[in-house]
């Protein structure tokens, strides 16, 4: 292990102004997504509208530090015969890798689920660092409600979690690590509080044990928030201060930075909740963005699957990467969308 490297690219990830491109959706994820723009998914569609996305020039310079890449895309060509990866470098943007194999209902826990992917991980973790990959990511998928989660399932997973960035770290690549508590439910803010703080401690705590060290990690939470179906939403200033809170709770300080998954919030939600962290507090970690729809929803629209569109989708993604590469440094304001 390079510390000295996995700190520096930490450092990159979460640099002032910038944040991470999450385009690592799974094949069935961005066939739900393509479904509803109308346009088939295949390998050359999925290409397409990934590479528009990383040949959007002032966006990946100004504001995207890297980008997550599915197995697919990682090994896949651009029409002109480049591969995608150096595309992304060509800009000074990292090129990231999703290793987890997803969520598994566990055995004698009813609606929980851990996080499959540890089998091979090192190999797996080799290639990729060959085909570019210098930062990787594991999303543990934390089901929520008045009985959920168990110690149990919050154990497994912040092991997995642990074993992964231990891996990672030994082969020089800097661990996303993403406990997500989900958003789309209707538990009121406080129970998403009581559950972040709970779950982000336990997967310190393992990752302690593990002997990862935290200078060389990025960590991807949840924001504090009400889920979806909660009849009292609170405000963009309360979700700020309970994430802050929680975060200053279970967070150490030497972890180098932090960046937000969108969860399902709406794109312009998911910018004024990471400004107004910025905006209110100094605190120990950069924070940043490292948002999948909060992205991506208005090129995919603007987009469509038609190649005449391309220049609008650039514009709709130059559009959230420059809202949010402000948010990141607490200088959006609402007036900058209209
Ligand atoms: P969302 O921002 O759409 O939640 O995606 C981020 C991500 O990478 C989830 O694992």
């Amino acid at each position: 292990m390079n510390l000295d490297q996995l700190v520096e690219t930490a450092k990159a990830m979460v640099a002032p102004g910038k944040g991470i491109l999450a385009a690592d959706e799974s094949t069935a994820t961005i066939r739900s997504r393509f479904d509803a723009i109308g346009v088939e998914s295949t390998p050359d569609t999925r290409r397409d509208y990934r590479e528009l996305l990383f040949r959007s020039e002032k966006a990946m310079q100004d504001h995207i530090s890297g980008v997550i890449l599915y197995d697919e895309t990682i090994r896949q060509f651009a029409r002109d015969g480049s591969r995608l990866v150096e595309i992304i470098k060509s800009h000074g943007s990292i090129p990231g890798i999703k290793v987890d194999m997803g969520p598994r209902e566990m055995p004698f826990f009813p609606g929980e689920r851990v996080t499959d992917g540890l089998d091979n991980l090192r190999d797996r973790l080799r290639d990729y660092y060959v085909h570019g990959a210098r930062f990787a990511k594991w999303r543990a998928v934390i089901d929520i409600d008045a009985r959920r989660p168990s110690a149990g399932s919050v154990k497994a997973n912040a092991h997995a979690l642990a074993r992964y960035a231990a891996m990672c770290q030994e082969e020089n690549i800097v661990p996303i690590v993403e406990p997500e508590v989900l958003m789309d439910l209707d538990h009121d803010i406080n129970r998403c509080f009581e559950v972040t703080e709970y779950v982000l401690k336990m997967t310190f705590q393992a990752l302690y044990e593990m002997r990862v060290q935290l200078e060389g990690i990025v960590l991807k939470p949840n924001m504090v928030i009400a889920g979806r179906k909660c009849k009292t939403q609170a405000s963009v200033d309360e979700v700020a201060e309970k994430t802050v809170q929680c975060l200053k709770n279970t967070v150490p300080s030497t972890v180098t930075g932090i960046a937000f998954l969108s969860g399902g919030q709406s794109d312009v939600a998911a910018t004024a909740h990471l400004n107004a962290m910025n905006a209110m507090h100094a605190l120990p970690w950069n924070l940043t963005f490292s948002y999948g729809r909060a992205l991506q929803a208005a090129p995919q629209k603007a987009w469509a699957g038609k190649d005449e569109n391309i220049p609008a989708a650039q514009a709709a993604f130059y559009k959230r990467a420059h809202m949010n590469g402000l948010a990141s440094l607490g200088q959006w304001k609402e007036e900058l969308e209209a």
